[in-house]
């Protein structure tokens, strides 16, 4: 029944958008224009992604059966296997978008499909989420970009969906539905281990069309039980001193900066995979994301914010935690462009954050892969690239504006190009803490978990609504 799909609804407008999550073709169409004119930040951004060896061929696929972020038993930890496939994988992906050469969308499908026939298992103990979620929506966002080169779709791009289905997906969802024993209570695990299930749920959904699971994410991060549903991952609105503006308190605001900057590395990746399907998260509840945003990036620009106390019953704070205050992760271009530039909202610290990355890292905010030290997971927990990916002037602005007038996502964003006009080099540095920054630009690793202990796992079953299986129908045109 599948080719009626497009006789019997032909306003096909609830069907998902390919490529639509970190990426979508007017990205690649105005960063080749970007390039082609050899224009920066742009051009920058892309050198050190092409620079990059993992971003070029040949490249051997360092697939196993078997990934730990742990050493367990005489196994050593060897997840760091995965990560730096799956950010070659990206990078190889998007090159063969970009510039349209084969070679590299046949070596990116070479690691994804090596992957595919080899991994059956991420882990025992509860770092395996992490696995989960980090890599499963980086995984997805990988696959997606790939998911029309023929050669890829005729031969792999089956059997990573359905390892994506069974070692990645099944977990996202056992976590978020809190069936994990070791969880003591619904709010237990901080909130970047739910924010990465709720990515991962979402980019897998889009890379399989599963309407389904989909809802289930989103409705997740609106109205979840746990740390990854917004109104629980900014726990508090506060006001501003000196302005009584809105400001928004993280989760992790009272543990350390750098779980804390990892939160926002992963609601910028959310809010964006839902924008891309017409799903507007970044305005939900008031800007909440912005909200947070700006707190934490006025707390680490060396200012103060007011911190009202926490507790989940487990941890309780009763001021903001100064550890690695300052941390730059690659998180604000994409925050910085949607709501200053595509929006046309105040976002002051935030631009002044995305100035600071520029700072950090050399004038662009680099990728997974290029930057760090391959092994430590903290440089691979989101892919990053947001200068070439997102970053805009005005006349690209006024293109998206144009070319989507009648797109419910940009219809329902009020900005005016003369207000989007604010620019990163406009943004005022104001403390010796941005200059600084580089020397605490190391990102924050190893045991993310709420406590030292490891609990070993329980069978994975999920219990999600019934499919519609309607949804069969959508998107098969596009395969
Ligand atoms: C494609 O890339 C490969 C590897 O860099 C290179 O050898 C080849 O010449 C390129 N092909 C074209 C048509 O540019
Ligand atoms: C397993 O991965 C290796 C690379 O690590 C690859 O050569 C091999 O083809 C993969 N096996 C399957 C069955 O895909
Ligand atoms: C959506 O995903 C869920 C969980 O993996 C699965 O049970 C369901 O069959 C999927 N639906 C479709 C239409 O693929
Ligand atoms: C949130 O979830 C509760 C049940 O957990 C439900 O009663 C309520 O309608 C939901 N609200 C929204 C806005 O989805
Ligand atoms: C928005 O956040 C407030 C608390 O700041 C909360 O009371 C309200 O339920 C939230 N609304 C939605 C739609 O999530
Ligand atoms: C915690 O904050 C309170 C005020 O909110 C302050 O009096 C106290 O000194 C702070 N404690 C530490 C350890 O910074
Ligand atoms: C923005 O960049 C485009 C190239 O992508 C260029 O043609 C245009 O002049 C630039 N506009 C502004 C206002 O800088
Ligand atoms: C907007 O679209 C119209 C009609 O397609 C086109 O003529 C115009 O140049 C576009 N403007 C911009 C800023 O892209
Ligand atoms: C950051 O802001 C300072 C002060 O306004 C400015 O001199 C600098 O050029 C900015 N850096 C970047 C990379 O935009």
């Amino acid at each position: 029944m599948k080719w009626f799909a497009g006789l019997l609804w032909p306003a096909l407008a609830t069907c998902f958008s390919h490529p639509g999550l970190l990426v979508s073709d007017s990205d690649i169409s105005r960063l080749q224009g970007k390039i082609a004119a050899q224009l920066d930040p742009w051009t920058s951004c892309w050198d050190s992604l092409v620079r990059m060896t993992t971003a070029d061929v040949p490249y051997s696929p360092q697939a196993v059966s078997s990934v730990d972020r742990d050493a367990e038993g005489d196994t050593a930890a060897n997840a760091y296997l995965l990560w730096q496939d799956t950010a070659a994988a990206f990078a190889l992906a998007l090159r063969w978008k970009v510039e349209g050469n084969t070679t590299y969308a046949d070596a990116a499908a070479e690691i994804l499909t090596a992957w595919a026939g080899n991994l059956t298992s991420i882990g025992s103990n509860d770092d395996q989420y992490l696995v989960a979620g980090l890599q499963g929506h980086e995984l997805a966002n990988a696959a997606e970009l790939l998911r029309d080169y023929e050669p890829f779709q005729e031969n792999g791009l089956a059997q990573f969906i359905e390892m994506m289905e069974t070692v990645f997906l099944a977990k996202n969802i056992y976590f978020l539905e809190h069936l994990d024993g070791s969880e003591h209570n619904v709010l237990h695990f901080f909130a970047n281990w739910e924010l990465s299930q709720v990515a991962s749920v979402m980019a897998i959904s889009v890379l399989t069309d599963n309407q389904t699971t989909w809802d289930f994410a989103v409705d997740y991060f609106k109205n979840g039980t746990g740390n990854g549903a917004i109104n629980n991952a900014i726990t508090n609105i506060v006001e501003e001193p000196g302005t009584g503006n809105p400001l928004g308190q993280g989760q992790e605001e009272g543990r350390d900066q750098g779980h804390s900057a990892m939160d926002y590395a992963l609601l910028g990746v959310i809010g964006q995979q839902a924008w891309n399907q017409g799903e507007d998260l970044f305005a939900y509840n008031d800007s909440r994301i912005l909200l947070g945003a700006e707190y934490f990036a006025r707390y680490n620009l060396g200012y103060d914010v007011p911190f009202e106390p926490y507790t989940n019953g487990i941890v309780s704070y009763t001021n903001i935690s100064s550890a690695s205050r300052g941390n730059v992760r690659w998180a604000w271009e994409v925050l910085y462009n949607h709501y200053v530039m595509i929006k046309g909202q105040e976002a002051p610290w935030t631009t002044e954050y995305l100035n600071a990355t520029y700072e950090t890292f050399g004038g662009f905010e680099p990728g997974s892969g290029s930057y760090g030290d391959p092994w430590d997971s903290g440089y691979y927990d989101t892919l990053g690239w947001g200068t070439i990916l997102y970053h805009l002037n005005a006349s690209d602005v006024a293109a998206l504006q144009n070319q989507s007038v009648s797109s419910s996502v940009y219809a329902s964003a009020s900005a005016s190009v003369a207000s989007a006009s604010a620019s990163v080099a406009s943004a005022t540095s104001t403390s010796a803490f941005v200059s600084s920054a580089s020397s605490s630009a190391t990102l924050a690793v190893g045991n993310y978990a709420a406590h030292g202990h490891h609990h070993t796992h329980h069978p994975i079953v999920t219990a999600l609504p019934e499919t519609d299986d309607s949804w069969d129908d959508c998107g098969d045109e596009d395969w």
